[in-house]
């Protein structure tokens, strides 16, 4: 696809998903692999691998692990790296905005690398005003917000990326990784990123506003599958 289709494509979408839903209209078909389309509803949002440095123990089990990983204490000086707000909805196929979904989100610090033992955890260059990883639960407007850093490259992965892992009673539960869309050359030079097709692409890459002197804004909305 050339360049400017693919944009037109992008805006055409990104019209399309304008307000609360990544909603895609029905009778658009079907995409058998990611950003399923469903002749019921909008999109699901895609699955990818889970990567080899979820938290541990758990996020839940961690003692800093609220919504602003820009550092761990409010007194706290900031972790390195750009500012970013991601923030979105947790809904279901039919755009049902779901209430106490929990989000889970783990990240690479700035410089690249997890908080995890097989990362690198006693890096000297480990950030460590970074909380690395955060966990919100929704309330009934089906929102959640986090306030996090660009993640760094590391090696074997050219795309900047965020993992997910997102449960809510009644749905599957769904992992996945959000990527940013300014960084479009080196995500195309990604494994994972480029074994998604264009719809999968569309449906995990951020716009992020980029205000001088403040954080970024991005919006990514969450469709989960009923269990
Ligand atoms: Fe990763």
């Amino acid at each position: 696809m050339t360049n400017k289709k693919y944009l037109d494509r992008r805006r055409f979408l990104k019209i399309l998903t304008a307000g609360s839903a990544l909603a895609i209209p029905v009778g658009w078909g079907c995409s058998t692999d990611s950003g399923i389309v469903t002749p019921s509803g909008i999109a699901l949002t895609p699955s990818q691998t889970e990567g080899p440095f979820y938290p541990t123990p758990s996020i839940e089990q961690q003692m800093f692990n609220d919504t602003d990983l820009t550092r761990k204490l409010p007194t706290d000086v900031l972790a390195q790296g750009q500012l970013i707000v991601l923030d979105g909805v947790v809904q279901d196929r039919n755009e049902q905005l779901l209430e106490n979904a929990v989000v889970e989100i783990w990240q690479a610090s700035s410089m690249g690398l997890y908080n995890h033992p097989n990362d690198n955890a006693n890096n000297p260059s480990l950030d460590q005003h970074f909380q690395f990883w955060g966990r919100a639960i929704t309330g009934v407007d089906g929102k959640y917000s986090f306030s996090t850093i660009v993640p760094g490259e590391y090696d074997g992965r050219t795309a900047r990326h965020i993992h997910f892992r997102v449960d809510a009673p009644g749905y599957r539960r769904l992992t996945t990784q959000s990527y940013f869309a300014n960084y479009g050359a080196r995500n195309a030079m990604d494994g994972l990123y480029s074994s998604l097709n264009s719809e999968g692409r569309d449906l995990l890459t951020v716009e992020f506003s980029q205000p001088a002197n403040e954080p970024w804004a991005g919006v990514f909305n969450i469709v989960l599958a009923e269990a």
